[in-house]
């Protein structure tokens, strides 16, 4: 009894300590990080020379060389800058948003090797920071961009809709949103390169992020009087949101990164997913993977639990310890370390989570988040809990205290000059990579705004229910560019697995990774013991393919001979097999 008592009182007063120095940090690195962004902006940023007006450099290193401005970086960065704009916290951000949406005007119209803007070009990752075409060799296309462009330019217009500008709006941003939207529609379906711009599938975070801008797309072309649009909108977002169902990995509790790749699956993907689709609105609703979502929290932990002994800066600290995370467990891009975006979005998740169970008043502990759960309090049992109970009490301590565990690791590995890099070395914590990321000061600017309690946008999330059935046709086969002369194939194959054992798909073609046994598509469980995935392919083509299955580093492969047979002309096919 004692000894508990004594426990609970360190266990507060460290915890309250903690809270302090987080908050303290937080205060001067969310005033460096803000000044450390704007200087990366053209065309006045003191970092950001030859920039034009409104292009976001990623960061003004040559060492690797990020003289450059993506389009995801520049989005989700200008994202928060309009969300503070919009909070009415900085009246003098209006210049330099609007610089970027003229900005934007431009570079959509940019042909690149992806494309022109009708024939795909919408896609490219990365441009020069005077906004001509980047034509070196690069993972392209990369499709969360025009989404997330879409999602940043939405908030702006619906900020200025609500001070009555609705005729500027119609004029000035509708006509780039909708660009935008139309290739979102039409190329969901498409593989493409995900955010760390190495996999060629479909990704998580793509995905998510193309779901949330379709449908808010689908309101605000409403809000606009923009009728035409709003039904194919609504459909592709359906047809979005049931595919994205098919990443959760329900055998071991996390959702898979990519389709591709090879990997454990185990990302930074999702939880950025997590925080970029935030609707509080929707509550802790699963078919969105909301923050605070059982299947978002049990992926979190898988996540985060994935570093904690292969940093030595983690010297194996054990869960509910807050430890240093990176993009993937398996990465090796300048040795493979922690990144701040990486390790802040952890701390964020968390922190919407805790705005959404404060509103409601209450927390559900489900089976699939029991584990996550229980890091903090062993005893706590499935259930739901009201926010007058003491179980409620001490899970939202708890988490609050990992959150700010979190941002205290970011804190430690932050120099006193407060610059961040992008990554910092997972042996000593000394930066690494880009200096200066643009990215990961915005990284810290989304986390303050979230553990102040200030919720994320409603985009429509609530109340969604993902369709029985899902269609993996976008709305036009060459509108958008890449899609033309490709049909959507989806494999199923009754497999009987033990637990941990994923089935596999390889073949005799790029989509199909060439046969490699090592870099192959994982299946989704989600119907098992039918195990499936839909795959892009050359139209009216002779095809062969085996199913594999991986348990414990051994790899088995169907018993010959190849399964073989040829695709379709246009439209969707099915093949329905079993495991032999
Ligand atoms: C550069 C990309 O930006 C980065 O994400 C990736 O890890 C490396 N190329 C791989 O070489
Ligand atoms: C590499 C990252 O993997 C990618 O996500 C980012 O867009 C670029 N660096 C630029 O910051």
């Amino acid at each position: 009894m004692r000894f508990l008592l004594l426990t609970g009182l360190w266990f507060g007063a460290s915890a309250w300590a903690q809270s302090s120095a987080v908050s303290s940090y937080l205060a001067t690195e969310s005033v460096i990080a803000k000044a450390g962004l704007l200087a990366n902006i053209g065309p006045s940023g003191s970092k950001a020379s030859g920039a034009v007006s409104g292009v976001v450099v990623a960061a003004p290193s040559t060492n690797p060389d990020y003289i450059f401005t993506w389009t995801r970086d520049s989005a989700l960065v200008f994202k928060a800058i309009i969300d503070s704009f919009a909070r009415g916290e900085d009246a003098t951000l209006r210049t330099s948003i609007d610089q970027y949406v003229a900005a934007q005007k431009i570079q959509q119209q940019v042909s690149n090797p992806s494309g022109t803007v009708s024939s795909g070009g919408l896609g490219e990752p990365k441009f020069n920071v005077d906004l001509s075409a980047f034509t070196g060799a690069w993972g392209r296309p990369q499709r969360d961009g025009p989404a997330l462009r879409a999602t940043a330019l939405i908030s702006y217009g619906n900020s200025l809709i609500s001070a009555s500008n609705t005729s500027y709006v119609l004029a000035n941003i509708w006509p780039l949103v909708k660009l935008d939207l139309d290739y979102v529609a039409a190329n969901w379906n498409q593989t493409g390169f995900d955010l760390w711009e190495e996999v060629n599938s479909s990704s998580f975070f793509t995905t998510a992020v193309q779901h949330r801008a379709l449908r808010q797309g689908a309101a605000f072309a409403t809000a606009l009087g923009q009728t035409a649009s709003v039904a194919g909108y609504t459909t592709q977002a359906a047809n979005v949101l049931c595919f994205l169902q098919s990443y959760w990995n329900p055998s071991q509790g996390y959702i898979t990164a990519n389709t591709g790749g090879g990997r454990s699956g185990k990302d930074a993907n999702t939880a950025l997913a997590s925080i970029h689709t935030f609707d509080p609105t929707a509550g802790c609703d699963a078919a969105t993977f909301q923050p605070c979502s059982d299947k978002a929290l049990s992926s979190l932990k898988v996540y985060v639990d994935s570093f904690r002994s292969i940093y030595t800066v983690n010297s194996a600290v054990a869960s509910p310890g807050a430890v240093a995370t990176g993009r993937y467990p398996e990465d090796s891009y300048f040795g493979g370390n922690p990144w701040y975006l990486a390790t802040m979005a952890v701390a964020e998740q968390l922190y919407d989570a805790l705005i959404v169970w404060k509103a409601q008043g209450s927390l559900n502990v489900t089976s699939t988040s029991l584990a996550f759960f229980q890091q903090f309090s062993s005893a706590v049992t499935v259930g739901t809990y009201a926010s007058t109970t003491a179980t409620f009490t001490t899970l939202t301590t708890a988490i609050a205290n990992q959150a700010d565990g979190f941002v205290a690791i970011v804190q430690e590995f932050t120099p006193s000059t407060g610059s961040l890099s992008e990554q910092y070395s997972r042996s000593n914590g000394a930066q690494l990579s880009a200096n200066d990321l643009t990215w990961s000061y915005a990284s810290i600017l989304t986390a303050v705004t979230a553990r102040n309690g200030l919720a994320g946008d409603n985009w429509g999330a609530a109340g969604l229910v993902v369709p029985s059935s899902c269609s993996t046709s976008g709305t036009g086969s060459s509108s958008g560019g890449g899609s033309s002369g490709t049909v959507a194939v989806t494999f199923k194959v009754t497999a009987t697995t033990t637990f941990g054992e994923n089935i596999y798909l390889t073949g005799s073609d790029d989509a199909l990774e060439d046969w490699s046994p090592t870099s192959t598509l994982i299946l989704s469980a989600a119907t098992y013991p039918v195990w499936s995935i839909t795959v892009n392919l050359p139209a009216s083509t002779a095809l062969q393919y085996k199913y594999i299955r991986i348990f414990n580093g051994v790899t088995t492969w169907e018993s010959d001979p190849n399964n073989a047979f040829t695709t379709v002309a246009s439209g969707t096919q099915t093949l329905t097999d079993t495991w032999r």
